[in-house]
């Protein structure tokens, strides 16, 4: 009789929308193959609390449209430890766990080598808005937040316009830009500043300056919170081009709201793959997608940083 696998599912750090669709589809296609599946509450916290919930369909039901995560999750500290670890696999292994599916970015995704490095098979689902997970091109709920932030900009730009000011608006993304980098290609926006790339603060101030004389009265900045302080750089311009700036903080609304269906179909998709690579015993990889094609990356080049696209950088910033 083929032993029945028991797979936890564990959602810690960052939600991102689509979270949710994720841990539907794991649960329903793990379910239909037999598989247990058990759903770890608060996140990496939970475990080391032992705090699990079986899944069954209806755990699941009504839940692909909604942002963040039913399992919810926890910015646990103690899981950085060798010790928080050794608790993790010890608490998984006296629950007979053949499989630990993390759901989430690249602190979550990197616990979860460490986790595998002491005996647990582990499998990633790459899920974050900032999309700053190496070895994917997109994680889930990047798309969603990428949206939202535009939709948000969209509207901070008429009252730039209707005021001839410039607005400074810092975004999410932790310590990259590629959230801020898609942001101000869909707005639009005059300049990005982003950490990856040190700040030209002098020829920031020549382009509104030479924009401005050419009868541009309002711009935006889009600001990377990776980047440094937003409202020191935008007393800065203001006082160096004599012109009002106001800084807006998108903040939370990025993290949250109804998944896109992209954002839905890239985690279905995810989730399938994760469940087949259980299937054919597969472990210590995430599941990714590049050009457009899941595939798998194992877990250990996650200690690799994405590198962030410079060209695609100067192309926005010299067409607005
Ligand atoms: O990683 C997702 C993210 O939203 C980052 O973009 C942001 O810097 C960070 O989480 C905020 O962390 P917290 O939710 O702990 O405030």
């Amino acid at each position: 009789m083929k032993m029945l696998k028991s797979i936890a599912i564990v959602t810690p750090g960052g939600d991102a929308p689509g979270m949710n669709a994720c841990v539907r589809a794991v649960t329903k296609y793990g379910l239909s193959f037999g598989l247990k599946i058990y759903g770890i509450q608060r996140g990496y916290a939970g475990l080391l609390e032992n705090d699990f919930v079986e899944m069954k369909s209806n755990s699941v039901s009504g839940i692909i449209h909604h942002g963040g995560t039913i399992l919810k999750s926890n910015r646990c500290k103690e899981i950085r430890t060798e010790e928080g670890i050794k608790k993790a696999v010890q608490i998984l292994k006296q629950r007979k766990i053949d499989y630990l599916i993390v759901i989430g970015g690249d602190g979550s995704l990197s616990a979860g080598l460490r986790i595998a490095k002491k005996g647990i098979s582990v499998i990633g689902i790459p899920a974050s808005i900032d999309n700053d997970v190496y070895g994917t091109d997109e994680t889930i709920g990047f798309d969603t937040a990428l949206d939202t932030a535009v939709e948000a900009v969209d509207k901070i730009r008429d009252t730039a316009t209707s005021f001839e000011r410039i607005f400074v608006i810092e975004v999410m993304g932790r310590e990259h830009g590629f959230l801020a980098l898609d942001i101000a290609a869909a707005s639009g926006a005059e300049v990005v500043v982003i950490p990856e790339v040190k700040i030209d603060f002098d020829r920031v101030v020549k382009k509104i300056l030479f924009s401005n004389k050419k009868g541009k009265s309002s711009m935006i900045i889009i600001f990377a919170e990776g980047a440094g302080d937003s409202k020191l750089f935008a007393k800065k311009i203001e006082s160096a081009t004599g012109l009002e700036v106001r800084v807006s903080t998108l903040g939370y609304i990025q993290r949250g709201g109804e998944p896109t269906g992209r954002s839905r179909i890239l985690a279905l998709k995810m989730a399938v793959f994760a469940i087949n690579l259980i299937l054919k015993n597969k472990k210590n990889v995430f599941v990714a997608i590049k050009n457009n094609k899941i595939m798998s990356q194992p877990l250990w080049c996650l200690k690799n940083r994405k590198e962030i696209d410079l060209k695609y950088k100067k192309i926005i910033e010299s067409i607005n």
